[in-house]
């Protein structure tokens, strides 16, 4: 028996303001995972420039950070057996408009046609940076 692992998810502001933080999270429960902890926030550059390290530097940062500051956003620990790999196969690829359906973002997420993507929903890819990620927002 492995230890259940635990991921960082980020409800992002599109989520928020369109109403989707129920339904969002209701499809992790409803996949068999467990919310340990969670509130709502809006995200300071600090805490943006920690989470997104690996992107700071590329064109569409700038983009990111309007994006990510123009609303509220819910950030959650979520806990279960193979979590990390199974909530990023919920929220399917990256950009929206190429995202399975069946996902989150296949489902929900549109291109806005704005410099950053838009995509509902953040998932840890990794046990160290779901590490990493919960200390920035927890
Ligand atoms: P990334 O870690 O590549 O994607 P994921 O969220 O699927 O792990 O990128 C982080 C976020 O940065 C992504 O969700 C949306 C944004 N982003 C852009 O706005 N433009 C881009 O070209 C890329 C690659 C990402
Ligand atoms: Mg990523």
């Amino acid at each position: 028996m492995t230890m259940k692992q635990t991921t960082l998810i980020l409800i992002k502001p599109d989520g928020v303001r369109r109403g989707l933080t129920g339904h969002i999270l209701a499809r992790i429960e409803a996949k068999g995972y467990r919310i340990e902890a969670m509130h709502m926030l809006t995200a300071t550059a600090e805490q943006l420039a920690a989470h997104y390290h690996e992107h700071v530097d590329k064109p569409f940062y700038p983009g990111i950070v309007r994006y990510m500051t123009s609303g509220p956003l819910v950030a959650a620990i979520v806990s279960g057996h193979r979590v990390i790999e199974g909530v990023r196969s919920l929220s399917g690829a990256t950009d929206p408009t190429i995202a399975a359906p069946g996902t989150i973002r296949g489902d929900y997420g549109f291109d806005t046609g704005s410099d950053a993507i838009e995509n509902l929903i953040h998932s840890s890819d990794s046990p160290q940076s779901a590490e990493q990620e919960k200390r920035v927002w927890f």
